[in-house]
């Protein structure tokens, strides 16, 4: 502390510190925006408990349509070989448990937490084969590229959920949801396991490449239209950044003129004088 104390009289410690509090603002700006959307497991290595946990759920949310051993009934089809990430997808987008059944199951909060969906998603698994739910690396869009994923999208997807992904009417008083909500992993699921209307791209139609490519494409432009809070302008995450930037720096501004004011209080004449 003795330390610190008679360095903090040199003028140039408050700058450092000034400086270090920036970098520190940036490396904490680049993470909060840069890593969104990551969870810890993606319910891969189910284990037994989880599983029987899962059975017990579906006995009691999801058997009354899709069966008692999710064998399928007249109301629902049957999940076996459904996989694990149709089971997240749909679950995870509040479509399942279903509440009634229309031409089109919507999108609702989950009724369900991660936990619990991943459960499920074992136990129907584990009643044989189906997609598996895509990883975090999966679903990354970190370093895709974002133009290549405009032409897939546009040659894909876009005769359905639009070009700017606002999604469509349908046939049938079926719709295409606009793509404002989906995770980057519910992205990738919908591809790899068509719900409803929707065909199923699989690895040999568009490569986890390729997905990554898309998935980058649609979070950018759905970035860029400002869906929700501030719209700044509507210039995207740039302008965003850099309020972010200067707040932050503001805030620093404001610290650092605290601490400054402080210490001359403290110690009038005796610092003046060193200076
Ligand atoms: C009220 C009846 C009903 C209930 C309850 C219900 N489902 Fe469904 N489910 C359906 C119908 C109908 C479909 C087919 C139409 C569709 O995909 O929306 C379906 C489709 C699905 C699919 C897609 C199948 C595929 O091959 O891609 C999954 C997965 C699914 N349900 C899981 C569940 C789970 C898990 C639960 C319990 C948490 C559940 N469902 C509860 C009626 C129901
Ligand atoms: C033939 C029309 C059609 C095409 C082509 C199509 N989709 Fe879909 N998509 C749908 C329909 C219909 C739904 C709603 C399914 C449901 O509610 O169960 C949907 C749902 C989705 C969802 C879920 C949205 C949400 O908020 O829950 C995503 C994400 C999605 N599609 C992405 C894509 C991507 C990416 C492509 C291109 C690779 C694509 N779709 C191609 C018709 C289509």
């Amino acid at each position: 502390m003795r330390w610190i104390t008679a360095r903090r009289r040199r003028p140039f410690f408050g700058y450092a510190a000034v400086l270090l509090a920036l970098v520190a603002v940036g490396m904490l700006y680049a993470a909060v925006t840069g890593l969104g959307g990551s969870t810890a497991s993606a319910g891969s290595g189910s284990s037994s408990a989880q599983i029987t946990e899962g059975k017990n759920l579906f006995a009691v949310s999801c058997a009354t349509c899709h069966g008692e051993y999710a064998q399928g009934s007249s109301v629902a089809p049957s999940l076996i070989g459904a996989g694990a990430a149709a089971v997240d997808f749909q679950v995870g987008t509040g479509r399942m448990p279903l509440k009634e059944t229309n031409a089109e199951a919507p999108r609702k909060t989950p009724v369900f937490n991660q936990q619990q969906i991943y459960a499920i998603a074992a136990y129907v698994a584990s009643l044989g084969g189906g997609p598996a739910i895509p990883s975090d690396q999966q679903v990354s869009a970190a370093g895709a590229d974002t133009a290549l994923g405009q032409s897939l999208f546009n040659a894909n997807c876009a005769q359905c959920h639009n070009y700017s992904g606002a999604g469509d009417a349908l046939t049938y008083g079926k719709y295409a949801p606009p793509l404002t909500q989906a995770t980057n992993r519910q992205i990738y699921e919908a591809m790899l396991t068509g719900p409803e209307a929707m065909p199923v791209f699989n690895d040999t139609t568009l490569t986890p490449v390729d997905k990554r490519d898309i998935i980058a494409y649609v979070t950018q432009t759905r970035a860029e239209a400002n869906p929700g809070g501030f719209s700044l302008g509507r210039v995207g995450p740039t302008t965003e950044g850099l309020v972010a930037w200067l707040g932050g720096i503001g805030a620093l501004v404001l610290a650092a003129m605290w601490i400054t004011a402080k210490r001359r209080e403290d110690h009038t004449g005796e610092i003046t004088g060193n200076r």
